[in-house]
C-alpha cells in the first residue's frame, strides 16, 4: 500500500499550491480534479457561484490514481462561498467508498474555512477515519499567506500531524512509480494512463 495521495481542485492555482507543497513534503502522489469545462473568467466565476449555491455536482474526469491503493487521502478545495468547491463535492461523492483515511485542506481569501473543511468531513462515509488539526478538521490557509509564504507553520504542524496518522497506520516505506488507477468509481470513464502529477498540470 502507497503512503499518501494529495486530490485537489483549484481554479486560480492557490489550492494547487498547498498541494504541491503537501505532496513534495510527504512525498505524496498528486491527483488534479478535472472537468470537460474550464471556469476561468467572469462567467466561470459565476457559473461556479451558480453551482456551489445548489450543490451541484458536475461531472468530472476519472481519477489516474485510485485512491483505495493510498493509507492517507489528503483532499484540498477552494472555498466558494464557506463551501467545498463543486468539483471536489463531486469528488468527495464519488469516491466516498475509496477514501478510508482522510484529511482536508482548502485555500480562501478570509472566510468560510471552518464551514467549508466541516462539510468536506460530512461527505465522507462514516467509518473512514479523518484528521482532526487544532482549530479546523483540517488545513486552512489565505491566499495572502500562500503568496507571502506565509502560514509554513501550520503547514508544518499539518503536516507532522499527517506523518504521524501516517506512521500509526503502517510503516511509511519509499515507493517507486505509481501504478495505474482503478478505480470502480461511479465516473463515466476509467484512468487511462499512469502518471505522478508532480507538475500540476492544469485542467482542460
Ligand atoms: C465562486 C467563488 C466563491 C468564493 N467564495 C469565497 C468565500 O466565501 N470566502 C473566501 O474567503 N473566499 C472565497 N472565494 C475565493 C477563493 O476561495 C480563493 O480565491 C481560493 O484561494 C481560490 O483557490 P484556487 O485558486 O485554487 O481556485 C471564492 C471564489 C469563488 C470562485
Amino acid at each position: 500500500m502507497k503512503d499518501a495521495l494529495v486530490v485537489y481542485y483549484s481554479r486560480s492555482g492557490s489550492t494547487r499550491r498547498l498541494a504541491q507543497r503537501l505532496a513534495e513534503r510527504l512525498d505524496a502522489d498528486l491527483e488534479e480534479i478535472r472537468e470537460a469545462h474550464g471556469r476561468s473568467g467572469a462567467f466561470g466565476f459565476l457559473r461556479s457561484l451558480y453551482d456551489v449555491m445548489r450543490a451541484r455536482e458536475p461531472r468530472i474526469a476519472a481519477p489516474r490514481h485510485d485512491p483505495r491503493e493510498y493509507k492517507m487521502v489528503l483532499v484540498g478545495s477552494p472555498v466558494w462561498a464557506s463551501h467545498v468547491s463543486s468539483p471536489v463535492r463531486s469528488y468527495l461523492t464519488q469516491y466516498a467508498g475509496s477514501l478510508r483515511r482522510l484529511g482536508f485542506f482548502c485555500t480562501l481569501r478570509g472566510s468560510g474555512a471552518t464551514e467549508t473543511l466541516a462539510e468536506m468531513a460530512a461527505l465522507r462515509e462514516p467509518q473512514a477515519e479523518t484528521i482532526e488539526h487544532g482549530r479546523f478538521p483540517g488545513l486552512a490557509l489565505t491566499e495572502a499567506q500562500l503568496g507571502k509564504g506565509a502560514g509554513s507553520e501550520a503547514l508544518d504542524a499539518y503536516v507532522e500531524t499527517v506523518r504521524q496518522r501516517m506512521r500509526a497506520a503502517g510503516t511509511p516505506k519509499r515507493r517507486g512509480k505509481s501504478s495505474a488507477a482503478t478505480s470502480r468509481s461511479r465516473a463515466s470513464s476509467r484512468p487511462s494512463r499512469t502518471r505522478t502529477e508532480r507538475d500540476g498540470a492544469p485542467a482542460g
